[in-house]
């Protein structure tokens, strides 16, 4: 392990961990610490599934103190999500969009997750950890990523990238809510668009309309075809 210090955010970097959120959790850290692999073996992904996380990408995860997430804990995949994008931005990286809700896509297809963990300890949160995972370059992807996945082209500099969205994503939490969920509409894809969609929060039940944007808890608005409006906490954009 290597430990860099960035622009103020402290980067432990290691070659290989199972998972860079499963070491977060239980690693001596603090607010905005950044745990980076190279590669993870056991990369987790969101509802229980395995993130590929071979060499030539970047897997890292922040390290957050809940008494410096002002916007509160719900906000942190958001938040993660126009944080990555922005930065990738600023180092001249385009054309990023996020697929709702924590997906940021490139030409249609995915080029980064996110999945934010909470530690408890006697029943209150103790740590946050924010987990992103970025393709950064063109690589063989197993068969069943091979349609939907692609990479940022990223060549430069792994570090400063992490330490830059870090650095953003430590700004977004200080903002309020609203804030945050305007940011994150903007930089929603296709929205007007029809896409069908599982919600979670309904059975996984599929259902199909409109897109219409966020309210102000980041929730999906999606409009239906008898014209009503219906809103999502939970679910997946499964198709456009
Ligand atoms: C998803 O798309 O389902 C979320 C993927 C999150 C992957 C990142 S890679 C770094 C961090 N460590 C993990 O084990 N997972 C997250």
């Amino acid at each position: 392990m290597l430990k860099n210090q960035i622009n103020g955010i402290n980067i432990y970097h290691f070659e290989e961990l199972a998972s860079t959120n499963r070491h977060a959790m239980a690693a001596d850290a603090a607010h905005l610490d950044v745990i980076l692999a190279d590669r993870q073996s056991s990369g987790r992904g969101r509802l229980g599934r395995s993130f590929f996380s071979p060499d030539g990408g970047l897997y890292m995860s922040v390290v957050l103190e809940p008494e410096n997430i002002l916007c509160g804990l719900p906000f942190c995949t958001a938040a993660a999500a126009v944080a990555t994008r922005d930065a990738l931005m600023s180092f001249g990286i385009k054309g990023l969009s996020v697929k709702w809700v924590n997906d940021l896509l490139l030409d249609g297809r995915k080029v980064c997750g996110i999945l934010t963990e909470a530690k408890t300890e006697l029943g209150n949160i103790s740590r946050v950890v924010v987990g992103i995972g970025i393709n950064l370059k063109s690589i063989e992807f197993p068969e069943e990523l091979r349609e939907r996945a692609g990479a940022v082209g990223f060549e430069g500099d792994r570090l400063a990238l992490a330490a830059e969205i870090a650095k953003r994503l430590s700004q977004y939490i200080g903002l309020d809510r609203c804030e945050i969920a305007r940011a994150y509409e903007k930089s929603l894809t296709r929205l007007g668009e029809r896409a069908e969609i599982t919600d979670y929060a309904d059975g996984q039940r599929r259902i199909s309309g409109v897109l219409l944007g966020v309210d102000e808890n980041c929730f999906l608005r999606l409009r239906l075809d008898d014209g009503t409006v219906r809103t999502l906490s939970s679910g997946e954009i499964l198709s456009f």
